[in-house]
């Protein structure tokens, strides 16, 4: 990764930032995104002070809001004239209905639409890089999912599970979708779940909510961060996934996701209608 570029979002905690300590240990100038600049810059000092001669930056932004997107897009073009590596990490899940300043359901903006706009405001410098890597992660609650086209926002009936569920779903969705356009380039996009990682997560919600996440990860045995990072850093970099594009990972391994993201037809609809939304 010497000499390369990464961008993480999410990378001020959890999954995120051992990805990015991972990814600058290796070598690379590494961006992360979070929204709170304490735990931002903090993040960027701890890796700094972890990996002597680490390049790690911190870019504030919301990306559960359109506009934020562009402008960390804008930002990045300006800075570099290349992106070898974008990690789609920022996630959370939301106990009730919000929606965003866009008119949003917060879960379906920033769990997917800040994958896609961001990712393909990207593209070109993702081009320009020898052989770009584009990392999305998704989870293992995609297979509990059907996407509702008629009601992309939970606007009928909102339920925190099949919120998170279909965002999820759309991140497997989008990434096979994003490979058969990248396909003859030399841009690869894959998708995974990290397994189930006691992290921060569920943490941006109420005391019971929060506490109820915290009790799941206990009760289920969840893996640290450490290892929850682990198919993140390995698609991000690994020598051995050179070239290896449009799959799903789960487990340490590749996989099969679920019957509902591998329809193509879906997946299409899908785009179409996140491009209608990023045009906006
Ligand atoms: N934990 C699990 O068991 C699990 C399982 C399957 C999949 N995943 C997926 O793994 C990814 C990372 O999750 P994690 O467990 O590492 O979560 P986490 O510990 O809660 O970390 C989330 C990261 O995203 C950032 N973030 C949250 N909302 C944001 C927003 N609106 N704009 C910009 N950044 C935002 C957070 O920083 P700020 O709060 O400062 O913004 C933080 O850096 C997510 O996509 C999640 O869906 C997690």
């Amino acid at each position: 990764m010497q000499g390369k570029t990464a961008l993480v979002t999410g990378g001020t905690a959890g999954i995120g930032f051992v990805t990015a300590r991972a990814l600058a240990e290796k070598g690379a100038a590494v961006t992360i995104v979070g929204r709170n600049p304490q735990r931002g810059e903090q993040a960027a000092r701890a890796i700094r002070a972890e990996v002597p001669g680490a390049e790690v930056r911190f870019e504030r932004a919301d990306l559960s809001l359109l506009d934020e997107n562009r402008r960390l897009a804008r930002n990045m073009a300006e800075a570099a004239d290349r992106l070898d590596v974008l990690v789609n990490n920022a996630g959370a899940i939301f106990s009730r209905r919000q929606v965003t300043a866009d008119g949003l359901e917060a879960t379906f903006a920033l769990n997917h639409m800040s994958y896609f706009l961001l990712t393909n405001l990207l593209l070109n410098r993702l081009r320009a890089a020898e052989a770009g890597r584009i990392v999305v992660v998704a989870s293992i609650a995609h297979r509990r999912a059907e996407l509702d086209f008629d009601d992309l926002q939970c606007e009928r009936r909102y339920s925190v599970r099949t919120a998170y569920s279909r965002s999820k779903l759309a991140n497997v969705m989008f990434a096979y979708a994003l490979a058969r356009r990248l396909e003859g380039s030399p841009v690869t996009v894959n998708a995974l779940h990290p397994g189930l990682v006691a992290s921060r997560f569920g943490s941006n919600n109420g005391w019971l909510f929060r506490n109820a996440v915290k009790l799941g990860f206990r009760l289920s045995g969840a893996i640290g961060v450490e290892e929850g990072a682990e198919l993140n850093i390995r698609l991000a970099s690994d020598p051995a996934l050179a070239g290896v594009s449009g799959r799903y990972f789960s487990d340490g391994k590749e996989a099969r996701s679920s019957a509902a993201s591998l329809s193509v037809e879906d997946q299409e609809r899908l785009w179409a209608a996140s491009e209608a939304i990023a045009a906006r």
